[in-house]
């Protein structure tokens, strides 16, 4: 898979791609991410690459001309299966959506800032829009980070033991079960017998309920899905 990000600070990615699973999964091949500067593809020489919007108002817009030629310039190299914008307005990431984007080729990811992007933008060259939440962010670099920490650990082979992202919270939609390891009694907070019996049908049976348990608990709409 190639993600290619299109944003104004990919600095601020650099620690995010460098570690654990995500660096993992770069240094094996499985993923190639590709950070671009948009200032790169400004029109002068101040780097402009945002305006006051039209109408007045606060706040300032990301200017159609240098988004539209930094896409230009990277889909005549690659060809995007979803042009994706990070906004608040965006459908919901949650994991049937990262599952879908996880079995994509190529995708584009713009990280939008300051009141958001010309709306021409989204209407004629964005495929998608997403959000993380129900809550604002500074600008899309974080959901960003989140996007593709989400898609990466999908593709197969990232993980090391292969059944394990099909035993997340979520994948069936229910949450983890607990879980504890050593010491067995911590200042007489004990782990449940169960866990060490050695009875790994009772073991499996346990964990399920308690799954079911929790999901009721904490996040019963989840349940009726
Ligand atoms: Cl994708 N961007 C911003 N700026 N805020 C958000 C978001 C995205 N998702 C939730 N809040």
């Amino acid at each position: 898979m190639q993600i290619d990000i299109i944003t104004l600070f990919p600095e601020m990615f650099e620690g995010a791609f460098s570690y654990s699973i995500l660096k993992r999964a770069q240094t094996k091949g499985h993923v190639v991410i590709r950070l671009h500067n948009l200032r790169d593809w400004s029109f002068n020489k101040h780097k402009t690459v945002d305006d006051y919007p039209y109408g007045g108002g606060a706040g300032m817009v990301m200017m159609v001309e240098p988004v539209v030629r930094c896409l230009e310039e990277l889909r005549s190299k690659t060809t995007y299966d979803e042009v994706i914008y990070l906004s608040p307005d965006g459908e919901m990431l949650n994991q049937p959506l990262a599952n879908q984007l996880s079995t994509r080729q190529n995708l584009l990811i713009l990280c939008g800032h300051y009141k958001g992007i010309d709306e021409r933008i989204r209407t004629h060259f964005i495929t998608r829009e997403v959000s993380i939440g129900d809550y604002v962010l500074s600008g899309g670099e974080m959901a960003a980070v989140v996007l593709t920490d989400t898609i990466v650990r999908l593709i197969p082979g990232v993980l090391n033991d292969e059944t394990s992202a099909l035993s997340d919270s979520y994948q069936d939609n229910l949450l983890s079960p607990p879980v504890y390891t050593r010491p067995a009694d911590f200042r007489g907070l004990k782990v449940p017998d169960i866990l060490l019996s050695g009875n790994d049908k009772e073991i499996a049976k346990w964990r399920y309920e308690q799954s079911v348990e929790r999901t009721k608990q904490r996040r019963p709409g989840l349940l009726s899905k």
